[in-house]
């Protein structure tokens, strides 16, 4: 007979306005056509869906429409934990919403701080250091070409082909260019020039061991209770050499439309299989619930050694267009099936009948 499932968001249209804004300031919140869909996803399923705007109303709304569970997919709007605020609503309200937790969503979006969880498990992320004042001195080990981008943003903000930095003219330039617009420390990087493959997972880990890769994790590398879909690459090739072979903001927002990628990705087993176990490592230790996309790029100077980017539990959801949507339909899936497998996880996780 269907669930009564609250619709969260961050419209883009209804985002506040504020002054000295960078124009890419919402490039991240979601649209009506991504809100329409997953409503239509669901009814199709027989759910009964409201949407309601992710902000603190709210508190007293939700009450009072009594969902049996939240699709979130809010991004939030301030501060350094923005995309965790209102999981922590659902949770004073202990109403059971899709995907990742507070800790999580507020962990992974601050990406120096994922990366020294990686680090400490040993998962392969490449060197770094973070900035706070353009005129901090260059970790010595640290050697260019360098990539430079913001902390505690997604779709690419502040990424261009001008993230990749040659020398300390343009790492300083850069720098100061960041700390001014984003106001938020800048992730300065090791530049890793290779294959970009993104890969994305719905499900839950059945093991018990949460947050930690085991000592025998070797011997079984564990990744039951995942479903992978079908790793993506971007087609570089078919972008003009101005976007430096990365995957820009312009790529994901104004070229959007006319993406270029393999999916499945022409990888060998061997290599598919580790992009696997360690996407299952970067969910595992992060303590994801339901779904993740994890980036990588393949190290073209080391043997196409993977390193892991980033872990994104709130993978975009747009229609026909964002990298996990198309991932699920490399793997014969459509729009439903994924919005839908999604929500079938979270109630086995949480133990709803539906
Ligand atoms: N260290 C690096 N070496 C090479 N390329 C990099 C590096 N870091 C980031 N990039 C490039 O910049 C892109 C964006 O970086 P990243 O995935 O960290 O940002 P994002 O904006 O959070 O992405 P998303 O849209 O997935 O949320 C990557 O997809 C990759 O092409
Ligand atoms: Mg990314």
């Amino acid at each position: 007979m269907g669930l009564n499932i609250a619709v969260l968001a961050n419209l883009k249209k209804n985002a506040p306005h504020y002054a000295g804004m960078p124009s890419d300031a919402w490039d991240d919140l979601d649209s009506d056509i991504t809100i329409n869909a997953i409503s239509s996803a669901l009814a199709a399923a027989g759910h009964r869906t409201t949407f309601l705007e992710g902000n603190l109303t709210l508190a007293t709304e939700l009450p009072k429409l009594k969902p049996d569970l939240c699709f979130n997919i809010c991004e939030g709007h301030w501060g350094d934990s923005r995309e965790a605020h209102i999981p922590s609503i659902l949770e004073m309200l202990r109403i059971p919403y899709t995907g990742s937790g507070v800790l999580t969503l507020a962990l992974t979006l601050d990406k120096p701080m994922t990366k020294r969880v990686l680090a400490f498990h040993g998962l392969p992320t490449p060197a770094f250091q973070v900035f706070e004042l353009a005129d901090e001195p260059l970790d010595p080990d640290l050697r260019f070409p360098l990539f430079v981008k913001p902390s505690r943003e997604g779709t690419g903000m502040g990424v261009s082909g001008e993230s990749i930095v040659r020398d300390e003219t343009e790492l300083r330039d850069r720098l100061a260019g960041h700390l001014a617009r984003y106001r938020q420390p800048i992730l300065v990087e090791r530049f890793i020039r290779g294959r970009e493959i993104t890969l994305g997972c719905v499900g839950n880990l059945t093991t018990p061991v949460a947050w930690r890769v085991p000592f025998d994790e070797a011997a079984d590398r564990i990744t039951h209770g995942l479903r992978f879909l079908p790793p993506l690459e971007i087609d570089f090739d078919a972008y003009p050499a101005s976007e430096g072979g990365v995957y820009t903001n312009r790529m994901k927002t104004e070229w959007a439309h006319d993406f270029h990628y393999a999916c499945p990705a022409p990888l060998g087993t061997g290599l598919l299989a580790q992009l696997q176990w360690l996407t299952a490592a970067v969910f595992r230790v992060t303590g994801c619930n339901d779904v993740a996309r994890v980036d990588f790029r393949l190290d073209a100077d080391d043997g196409n050694k993977p390193y892991i980017l980033e872990v994104n539990p709130l993978p975009g959801l747009y229609p026909g267009l964002s990298d996990l949507v198309l991932e699920a339909e490399g793997d014969g899936m459509t729009y439903n099936d994924l919005i839908n497998m999604i929500v079938d996880t979270t109630c086995a996780r949480c133990g709803i009948a539906c």
